[in-house]
């Protein structure tokens, strides 16, 4: 009995998911977790959230446009997501004359909501473990590069072979795709069925739904009501048609009931997802490249960049328009690097990967592996070999190809500069005609030559001091041969002299178009150079994927067999997955201890009507002043904004769904605090959570706010 005893103890020791960590597979979802999600208070069976052979919870979960999540909250296809999701196309409709940006946008009825080209709501109709299929096919494939098995080309043309061209032409919105996963241990293939009108029906202003803008994000306590409502329309059989008016609003197989309950902490909550990647399977040795290269460089940088630009927005209102997007795709990735290498630092990430590396050494050694720890080996090596380009192609991308905007003047003129050593004169005029379009698309109404010119000056003088001159693009030594290493004048003669220096230069270049003009342009062959010597990198890089992917393939074969199998998630790659743990809030520092809860209080607190970031709207101090929070309101009389919890998200889990042990929908997931990102590498429990606004704020601002209640009439509200 003892022996018994001891025998367990032991396998819990080796078992490596920690309570909440995880982004789970579905299908896996019984077998790997669903007692330990029971013990936490979930009060459903497996079959509700997933089941292969009816309808359960995920088919109410949907991949909205390329990257984000969201949720069908209506028996008429509403859906639920992020406005951060939606702002591309929230943007699309906005004038000067109707800013739905700012303002905010709610359709009145059904015809005032507003169809979006290109965006898609995407449904997983199956998800099936294709294992066998695959490694049969890859038993008799040909493949030089030894890369297929992580290859998405080959594996979604196997997906096309599995299903049948017939098929695919016969159901032109279904498509297929098979993902490997622990590294091409194992294969499942995901029907997916694609429906393409899609269209808005409500936003937020900025004021509520960007609140806290960039100081807050990544940030706990948070007050930002980050959601917008969109509709899926469907032919009159329900199925996906391009956008038409004699489209209906689609009857969808499942949608979450809505629940205005609350939440209290230590409340059981899961979310199910799209997360985009996670490297929870990285060595001790890409821990450490991820610190000292890939993170450390892009903070560095940004750093540099972000300043010169915000001195720039700063000084003139015009330019902080103009470089608000900009700024905020930049420092959300800067912000993200951060708090990656506070946590690589704090956990000491490298010695956690180290301590599973040698567990599986040991491991190997008594059961007689050599393949692991040779796997190991290699993985060492590469990283170790690949350091230099690895650095150069990080510095080429954040100092100059992220950083220098003219290194996306047009480049591609081959044969314009024919046209123009030639005689035909429509030629010549239509070939013009596409320059002009592409000037003006890099030189759009967000692009300020002032402002690139500067940031060119910084990032190319860092660019030069830290990488050596033999391995820089070949162009960059016309600095020393011909500006003496000056490299602010060689910019500011790059901005006098080029055709895409200045609009003045563009249009004297077009009053007299000569091949020689266009041959020798100094942006031109500056950006010409940075895409050779980028893509020489990228080819160089390459030569190293074959060698890893087979490393990490065996790598991960032996932590599935230490483990025993499917005793772990595997690492996140766009596939729907489900994350469950608790409501709660953490200690981020000594002494300091943040609650899981905000409320209306905090936004006024950071209201401030002279700072973009923090202007609260006049509507909502007066519902505030009033104590008019309706039904959404707390027993203590405040307003419930946003709250936390400890699942395990990641990008792309934005906009999903949040529920509680009944599955009803408690709020809609949107970010997570800077302290838990390096949760991406090895899930930080006392850190990790997931930043969600609470669905009471979604209805009170719909409500009360918007005052477009209608919209209510068609969720199920329980409590
Ligand atoms: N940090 C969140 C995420 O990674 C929200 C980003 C919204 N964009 C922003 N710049 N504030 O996507
Ligand atoms: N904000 C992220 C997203 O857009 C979510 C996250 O990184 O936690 O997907």
């Amino acid at each position: 009995m003892k022996k018994f005893l001891l025998s367990l103890a032991a396998a819990a020791l080796l078992l490596p998911a920690q309570a909440d960590e995880g982004m789970w597979l579905l299908p896996l979802i019984k077998e790997q977790r669903f007692a330990e999600m029971q013990a936490l208070g979930l009060k459903l069976q497996d079959y509700d959230i997933y089941n292969p052979d009816s309808s359960s919870l995920k088919d109410a979960v949907v991949i909205f446009g390329g990257g984000c999540t969201g949720e069908i909250v209506s028996p008429e296809g509403l859906v639920f997501t992020n406005h951060h999701c939606g702002y591309g196309q929230i943007q699309q409709h906005s004038t000067l004359k109707h800013d739905y940006l700012t303002e905010g946008f709610w359709a009145a009825s059904r015809d005032k909501e507003l169809p979006n080209p290109g965006l898609t709501v995407t449904f997983i109709e199956k998800i099936e473990d294709v294992t066998d299929y695959v490694l049969a096919a890859l038993a008799g494939n040909n493949d030089p590069d030894n890369v297929d098995f992580v290859s998405a080309k080959y594996l979604n043309e196997l997906a096309r072979k599995r299903v049948g061209e017939k098929y695919l032409s016969d159901h032109p919105a279904i498509a297929v795709e098979i993902k490997d996963f622990y590294g091409g241990n194992q294969y499942y293939m995901f029907t997916k069925k694609i429906y393409s009108d899609v269209r808005l029906v409500g936003a937020p202003p900025s004021s509520i739904d960007k609140f806290g803008a960039d100081t807050d994000n990544w940030m706990w306590p948070r007050h930002t009501g980050d959601f917008a409502i969109f509709r899926v329309y469907a032919d009159a059989n329900g199925e996906p048609a391009p956008y038409s008016e004699s489209n209906v609003p689609l009857r969808p197989k499942r949608w979450f009931k809505i629940n205005i309950g609350g939440v209290q902490p230590n409340d059981f909550a899961m979310i199910m997802g799209f997360p985009g990647r996670t490297n929870k399977y990285y060595t001790s040795w890409e821990v450490a490249e991820r610190r000292d290269i890939d993170n450390e460089i892009r903070i560095s940088m940004r750093e540099l960049r972000q300043q010169a630009m915000l001195e720039e927005m700063l000084a003139d209102p015009a330019v902080r328009i103009q470089y608000a997007s900009k700024y905020a795709s930049s420092t959300n990735a800067y912000k993200n690097a951060i708090g990656s290498n506070w946590a690589i630092k704090k956990h000491d990430l490298e010695k956690v990967k180290l301590a599973e590396q040698e567990k599986l050494i040991a491991w190997s050694k008594k059961n007689c592996e050599t393949a692991y720890p040779e796997a190991l080996l290699t993985l060492e090596q590469i990283v170790s070999d690949r350091k230099d380009l690895r650095f150069r192609s990080w510095m080429l991308d954040e100092a100059i190809i992220r950083s220098i905007e003219f290194t996306k003047v047009p480049t591609k003129v081959d044969t314009l500069v024919e046209a123009l050593k030639g005689r035909d004169k429509e030629e010549q005029q239509q070939q013009l005609a596409q320059l002009t379009t592409a000037y003006e698309a890099f030189a759009d109404k967000n692009y300020s030559p002032v402002v690139d010119r500067k940031i060119a000056k910084i990032m190319l003088k860092e660019y030069r001091r830290l990488v050596p001159a033999g391995k820089q693009p070949a162009y960059f030594s016309v600095i020393d041969q011909q500006f003496k290493g000056n490299v602010d004048s060689f910019v500011d003669y790059l901005f006098e002299q080029s055709i895409f220096g200045s609009h003045d230069n563009f249009n004297k270049f077009l009053a007299k178009p000569t091949a020689k003009a266009l041959e020798n342009d100094l942006m031109l062959l500056f950006a010409h150079s940075v895409q050779q010597e980028n893509k020489a990198l990228t080819e160089s890089l390459k030569g190293f994927d074959a060698g890893y992917a087979i490393a990490h393939r065996t790598y991960l074969k032996g932590l599935l067999n230490m483990y025993g199998n499917r005793a772990n998630f595997p690492d996140a790659n766009r596939t729907l997955r489900l994350t469950y743990g608790q409501v709660k809030g953490y200690d981020p520092r000594d002494a300091v201890t943040y609650a899981y809860q905000t409320t209306l209080d905090g936004v006024m607190e950071k209201e401030d009507p002279d700072n973009w970031e923090f202007v609260v709207p006049a509507r909502l101090k007066e519902l505030y002043a009033n104590n008019d929070f309706g039904r959404y309101g707390l027993s203590n009389g405040k307003m419930p904004v946003d709250f936390c919890a400890t699942t395990h998200t990641t990008g792309g889990n934005s906009g999903s769904p949040v529920m509680n042990a009944n599955g009803e929908l408690i709020g809609i997931n949107f970010d997570r605090n800077w302290e838990g990102v390096g949760g991406d590498i090895q899930y930080l429990p006392d850190y990790q959570r997931s930043i969600i606004v609470d669905v009471r704020y979604v209805l009170f601002v719909i409500d009360k706010y918007a005052g477009a209640g209608y919209l209510l009439e068609e969720m199920e509200l329980v409590q």
